[in-house]
C-alpha cells in the first residue's frame, strides 16, 4: 500500500511536471517589472536585465517608479496588490520579502532554485533573504555595500587632505574645507539618505556589537547609551557640512557635485560608483572610493527580486525566465559592473571589477569571518517597516531641527518601542 501511494505521488507529480512543460512550452514568457532603477548608472543595469530577458524571448513590460531607496515603490506596490494586480517581478529586499511572503503574496521558485543549483551558488547568507519557509521567493541580484565615502582627489588635494581613518579626522578635513569656502559633503536631505549617514556613523562610533545590539536586539540601554548620543552628536556635525540647497535633493544629483567639484565628499552606497562609471570616470583618478572611518566592519544592502502570485501561463513562463537569468554567472558579472554593486553569486569571475568592487569583496569575506558584517537599517536589511520608519523618523528630525543628541536618543528608544 505503501508502495502505491509512493508510485502515485510519483505519477502525479510527473503528471504535473509534464503539465506545466506543455503549458509553458507554448507560453510566451512576459513579465512586468516594477522596480526604481532611474539613475543614469541603475538604468544602465535594468536595461542588461531587460536585454537578457528580452534576448531569451521574454517580453519586458517596464514599471520603474522614481525614487531613490525605493520609499515611493513601496506605496505603489501596496496598491496594486491590494487591488489584486501584482507586478510579476517586484524589486524589493530584506525582511520585506519575508513579510510579503507571510501575506501570501509571493509565488514559490523552488523549482528553478533547484534546477538552477542557487542552495550551491549563493552564499548562506543571501539564502536566509529569499527564502521563506525554506522555499526560494525572491531571487537575489547583488551585493551592495553602504558604507562608503566617494570622494573627489582633487578637492581633497586642495587642502591637503588624506583619507580619514577616525570620525575626527574627517571632521578636521570637513572644518578645513570649510574654511576654503568648499562644501565637505554633498547630501540630499531625504529622509533614507539622512539615515544611510547614521548608520555608517553608528558602525564607525559603536562598532558592530553596537549596532546590532541597537538596531537588531532594539535594546533599550543602548539606544539611549552615550555612544548613541556621539553618533547624535557626529550628525550634528554632518549637518553643518552639506550646502544650504541640500532638502529633497536626490542621490545622484549629490554624486553629480562631488564629479563635478562642488563638494569634496558623498557617503552613499556603492550604486553611487555606478553614477560615476556611466559618466566614463575612473576609480583611483577621478574618484575615490574610502570606506568610512571604523575599526573594520561593513553594512550589507542587497537587491532582490521578488515574484508575486499571478496566474497567466505567459507570466508564470516570464517569472521562470527572469529568475533562471538573475543567477547567470554571466549576467552577474555584465549587471554588477553597472550597477557599482558585487555579484550575489560565489564563483563569478572578478577580473573585470574595479578596485572598489575588490575591496568590497575582501571587507565583506573579512567583516563575516571577524562577526563584523552587519545589515543596512536604511535599506532595509537588518530592519524593515516600522522600524526602519522610527530610525527614519528620528534621525530626519534631529537633522532637521536643533534637537540635542540627549532629546534624539530618548525619542529614538521610544520611537522603537512603539514600533515593536
Ligand atoms: C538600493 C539600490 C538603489 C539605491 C538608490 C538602494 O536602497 O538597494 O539598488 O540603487 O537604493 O535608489
Amino acid at each position: 500500500m505503501k508502495i502505491l501511494t509512493h508510485k502515485l505521488t510519483v505519477t502525479t507529480a510527473l503528471v504535473s511536471t509534464l503539465m506545466f512543460a506543455a503549458v509553458t512550452a507554448h507560453a510566451q514568457p512576459q513579465a512586468e517589472v516594477l522596480h526604481y532603477w532611474t539613475s543614469g548608472g541603475e538604468a544602465k543595469a535594468v536595461q542588461a536585465l531587460k536585454e537578457d530577458f528580452e534576448a531569451n524571448g521574454g517580453k519586458w513590460i517596464d514599471a520603474p517608479v522614481a525614487g531613490g531607496g525605493g520609499d515611493a515603490q513601496a506605496a505603489v506596490l501596496r496598491s496594486r496588490v491590494l487591488s489584486g494586480n501584482p507586478p510579476a517581478a517586484v524589486q524589493i529586499k530584506g525582511p520585506n520579502i519575508h513579510e510579503w511572503a507571510a501575506t501570501g503574496a509571493l509565488g514559490d521558485l523552488n523549482a528553478v532554485g533547484a534546477a538552477e543549483g542557487w542552495d550551491n551558488v549563493l552564499p548562506p547568507l543571501l539564502q536566509d533573504i529569499v527564502k521563506y519557509d525554506g522555499k526560494y521567493v525572491a531571487v537575489p541580484v547583488n551585493i551592495h555595500r553602504v558604507d562608503w565615502i566617494w570622494a573627489n582627489p582633487e578637492v581633497l588635494a586642495k587642502v591637503d587632505a588624506e583619507p580619514p581613518r577616525t570620525w575626527d579626522e574627517f571632521n578636521a578635513i570637513a572644518d578645513k574645507l570649510l574654511a576654503a569656502g568648499i562644501t565637505p559633503l554633498a547630501h540630499g536631505g531625504q529622509p533614507w539618505q539622512d539615515a544611510t549617514i547614521f548608520e555608517t556613523v553608528a558602525l564607525g562610533l559603536g562598532g558592530a556589537e553596537f549596532f546590532n545590539k541597537a538596531f537588531v536586539e532594539k535594546d533599550p540601554e543602548t539606544l539611549k547609551s552615550d555612544t548613541m548620543k556621539k553618533v547624535f552628536d557626529q550628525m550634528r556635525k554632518m549637518r553643518g557640512y552639506v550646502d544650504a540647497d541640500f532638502p529633497g535633493r536626490d542621490w545622484n544629483l549629490a554624486t553629480g557635485m562631488v564629479m563635478r567639484g562642488e563638494a569634496a565628499m558623498q557617503i552613499m552606497g556603492d550604486w553611487a560608483k555606478g553614477e560615476f562609471v556611466a559618466a566614463g570616470k575612473k576609480p583611483g583618478v577621478d574618484f575615490l572610493c574610502l570606506s568610512t572611518p571604523s575599526n573594520g566592519g561593513y553594512i550589507l544592502n542587497s537587491d532582490s527580486f521578488a515574484m508575486f502570485k499571478v496566474t497567466s501561463a505567459d507570466d508564470n513562463a516570464g517569472q521562470e525566465l527572469l529568475a533562471r537569468l538573475i543567477l547567470g554567472e554571466k549576467f552577474q558579472e555584465t549587471f554588477n559592473l553597472y550597477k557599482g554593486s558585487i555579484p550575489a553569486r560565489m564563483g563569478v569571475a572578478t577580473d573585470k571589477f574595479d578596485e572598489c568592487a575588490v575591496k568590497s569583496m575582501i571587507d565583506l569575506q573579512a567583516s563575516s569571518e571577524s562577526g563584523e558584517l552587519v545589515g543596512s537599517v536604511a535599506h532595509e536589511i537588518a530592519a524593515a517597516g516600522a522600524i526602519r520608519g522610527a530610525v527614519l523618523d528620528v534621525v530626519t528630525e534631529h537633522f532637521n531641527s536643533d534637537m540635542t543628541s540627549e532629546a534624539a536618543v530618548e525619542r529614538l528608544a521610544e520611537a522603537i518601542e512603539l514600533a515593536e
